[in-house]
């Protein structure tokens, strides 16, 4: 076949005139960091979510960061998450001084395997990560019912989904605190940003402090006709506010979100086709329990080959690729500081050499998926 010219990235913000405007409107509204842009931002994750709070932050990793210390996990508390999970959340529990503790993916849909949690529960354990990975999510009534017996709080990773349902509920609606992400590469963007929402008033009043400096009043209110610049501090906080600037991307990039998703589903439904009875492959699998999935990754595991190889000869035909993720136990300071809690995480081995993901994003064509998986079926064929 005929090596396209022009690259075909892994992944591209899909950015309008309805995005343009409503920054460009910003710019000029003389007000810039967090403000009302911010404020209605939250109230439509409120919506989205049936959560009666949100609060906007400049990343995911920022919102966790103050959701555990919110909780007060500190030194002696283990935290379950997958090891097949970006790093920043594994980062942010062994910052607090916590320890992660890892229970293994279902090799198909990769999501943490809910019947494996509750083994690996102990008196020290204070809370449960899931990922909604993909944008498929997790089993949340088995997760639930589980930090109910143990009281537990669960967290939602909701990182990969904007527009994840299940059982007809959105990722972020059961209460729990959840942190959405929207990194350039996400379902929607802010450039970097994310968002927690959270139904427990006290804790979401204790996250909106750290948030911000540990300061009561927002700046906007504060610096506002009448307002009062004054403050003081009860605890020490963070600055992981979200400016306005980025909200109101957030906010053009929100009005879109069924649309973008509706548009990766599709994708995501040609690259199936397209790629049933290329053996060689594994394509992803999907929970078999209702939901929505936010297509937010397209996944496929290579066994014809070297992974290594693999990428090499897509970058030959001018494909881009990305890799969710390397898992988070084999990272240099986890084996050195977590060696002993470290059980066997079978699956999430048998998966890890093998995954990578294959572009997807709204504005990608169909021809462009054609591509790919012509380009696939002809290195899977040479590589035997
Ligand atoms: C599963 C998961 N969790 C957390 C994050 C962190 O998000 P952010 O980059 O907004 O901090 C990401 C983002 O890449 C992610 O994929």
């Amino acid at each position: 076949m005929k090596i396209r010219s022009e690259f075909l990235p892994f992944s591209r913000p899909s950015i309008g005139e309805s995005e343009i405007s409503k920054v460009v409107a910003c710019l000029k509204s003389g007000w810039i960091t967090t403000g009302a842009q911010a404020k209605e931002f939250e109230d439509k994750f409120c919506t989205l979510t049936s959560a009666k709070q949100a609060i906007a932050l400049n990343s995911a990793t920022a919102g966790m960061h103050i959701t555990l210390s919110a909780l007060n996990i500190g030194a002696g508390d283990e935290i379950i998450t997958p090891s097949l999970t970006f790093a920043s959340t594994v980062n942010m529990i062994a910052l607090r001084g916590a320890t992660p503790v890892f229970v293994d993916v279902d090799y198909g849909t990769l999501n943490i395997n809910a019947q494996l949690i509750e083994e690996a529960i102990t008196p020290r354990t204070k809370a449960i990560i899931p990922v909604h990975f993909a944008g498929a999510p997790v089993d949340m009534d088995k997760i639930n019912l589980l930090a109910a017996k143990y009281n537990l709080t669960v967290i939602e990773d909701a990182a990969h989904a904007v527009g994840t349902y299940y059982k007809g509920i959105s990722a972020g609606g059961f209460g729990n605190p959840a942190i959405f992400s929207f990194h350039p590469i996400k379902n929607i963007t802010t450039g970097e940003g994310g968002m927690i929402t959270i139904s427990d008033a006290l804790l979401g009043k204790k996250i909106r402090l750290l948030r911000f400096h540990g300061i009561e009043r927002d700046a906007w209110k504060r610096y506002g006709k009448g307002g009062n610049p004054a403050y003081d501090i009860a605890e020490p906080g963070y600055k992981y506010n979200l400016p306005d600037l980025l909200a109101a991307l957030g906010l053009a990039q929100f009005e879109r979100w069924p649309e973008l998703n509706r548009r990766r589903t599709h994708l995501a439904k040609f690259y199936n086709e397209r790629l049933a009875g290329i053996s060689g492959i594994d394509l992803p699998q999907i929970p078999d329990y209702e939901h929505t999935h936010a297509w937010h990754l397209y996944i496929i595991k290579v066994l014809a080959l070297n992974r290594d190889d693999f990428m090499n000869k897509l970058a030959e035909y001018n494909i881009g690729y990305g890799l969710h993720f390397p898992p988070a136990h084999l990272l240099t300071y986890v084996q050195e500081n977590y060696l002993a809690e470290i059980g066997p995480l079978p699956e999430t081995l048998r998966a890890a050499d093998k995954i990578i993901s294959l572009p997807l994003f709204p504005d990608m064509q169909d021809v462009d998926v054609q591509y790919v998986c012509e380009a696939i079926k002809e290195i899977v064929n040479h590589g035997r």
